[in-house]
């Protein structure tokens, strides 16, 4: 049974392990305190998740966190529940912070550990597909806000990542589905990664969809295996986003748009991500960057998935303004990912006209 073991190299003092297994869920508490001194630790848990494995995740010495579920829980008044939380319960400098859960417990806990006491242990232990292969490595944590996704927070790396596969099991179809959508992202910029290795993600993807989606475990770790490798080798070069780092965003300038237009309510991440990747193609097209031949096997792959539904209509004016006050904006201009060939994305930057 796959048992792997990789390994972020931020430098030669700052790197952290990542685990992918098929482990049994009450060894996890073992592995944790491998990469913790830790006296106590604070349990972060989706409530989904909390119900349905919370009699297998008793830590010693730990306090639990329950956090309700939802893109809107990922936000200030939780961020300070939490740290009152650790407050009141004295949790102290050399203790740390463990996230069970998906993107949106990982994203907030580990911002709390980023800014507690200046910072405590962070560990992650990712329960959903996205959270497995995208926000539990890299580093990135943090909150929405009113004016938009992310907009405060950290780069703070976890100590280790233990994603145990026997989670995906219980994931319903959206939520497995909307995780594939951030696997997906990795075919389109798979050679700008500079991972040294060529994985033909985009074929493979195409060629394994029915067993993809019928979650073969064997395919299943591959695909993760290898988003993880990708991340790690582009989070090892550009740990704050600097650069190269940028091309993980692809399908993320419009999809946070549309996450934040529709109030966080109406799709989940990865499909508005989705949606986002499809503009992108689009509009790849339509400057000339790519061929119309690689346009249409592009968006044959995201069909294949059966990502998102139809593309709803919406408002324009209303998403540029969004993307306007993404994090993405540099002197006034839009970031905006763009495949320029197959495998390989570039970082370009847009004025609104150009949108029309
Ligand atoms: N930090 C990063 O680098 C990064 C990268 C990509 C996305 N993100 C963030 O991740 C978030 C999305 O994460 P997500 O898609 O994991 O959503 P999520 O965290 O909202 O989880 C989705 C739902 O699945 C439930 N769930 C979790 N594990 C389960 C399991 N094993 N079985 C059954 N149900 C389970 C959760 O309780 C929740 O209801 C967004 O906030 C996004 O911004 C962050």
């Amino acid at each position: 049974m796959l048992d792997e073991k990789l390994l972020v190299e931020l430098s030669a003092e700052k790197q952290y392990p990542i685990f992918i297994n098929f482990d049994l869920i009450e060894n996890l508490e073992k592995s944790v305190f491998n990469y913790t001194k830790a006296n106590k630790i604070l349990l972060v848990v989706s409530e989904k998740v909390n119900k349905i494995y919370g009699g297998k995740l008793n830590f010693k010495n730990s306090i639990k966190y329950v956090l309700k579920d939802g893109e809107r829980q990922k936000n200030l008044k939780n961020y300070q529940r939490i740290l009152n939380f650790a407050l009141k319960n004295k949790l102290e400098r050399k203790d740390a912070i463990v996230a069970i859960g998906g993107g949106v417990v990982g994203d907030i806990s580990g911002f709390v550990a980023a800014t507690y006491l200046r910072g405590i242990d962070f560990i992650q232990i990712p329960t959903t597909l996205l959270a497995c292969v995208d926000s539990s490595v890299g580093g990135k944590v943090g909150i929405n806000t009113d004016f938009g996704k992310n907009m405060v927070g950290a780069f703070y790396q976890p100590k280790a990542v233990f994603c145990n596969l026997n989670f995906l099991k219980t994931l319903d179809e959206r939520q497995f589905k909307t995780g594939l959508s951030e696997v997906i992202k990795y075919a389109f910029i798979e050679k700008s990664c500079q991972a040294g290795y060529e994985y033909n993600f985009f074929e493979f993807l195409e060629k394994n969809s029915d067993k993809i989606l019928s979650r073969d475990e064997e395919v299943l770790a591959k695909i993760i295996k290898i988003s993880l490798e990708l991340k790690a080798s582009v989070v090892a070069k550009d740990e704050k986003e600097q650069g190269l780092r940028k091309i993980l965003n692809f399908g993320h300038t419009l999809g946070h748009a549309i996450e934040k237009v529709t109030n966080y309510k109406k799709y989940t991440h990865g499909e508005a991500v989705a949606i986002g990747m499809n503009f992108a193609i689009s509009l790849a097209c339509k400057k000339g960057l790519i061929t119309e031949e690689y346009k249409n096997q592009s968006f044959e792959l995201i069909k294949k998935y059966n990502l998102v539904g139809k593309t709803p209509k919406f408002n324009q004016k209303k998403l540029i303004d969004a993307m306007y006050s993404d994090k993405k904006v540099e002197d006034g201009k839009i970031k905006f990912i763009l495949p320029i060939r197959k495998a390989s994305a570039e970082c370009l930057d847009f004025n609104p006209e150009d949108f029309y």
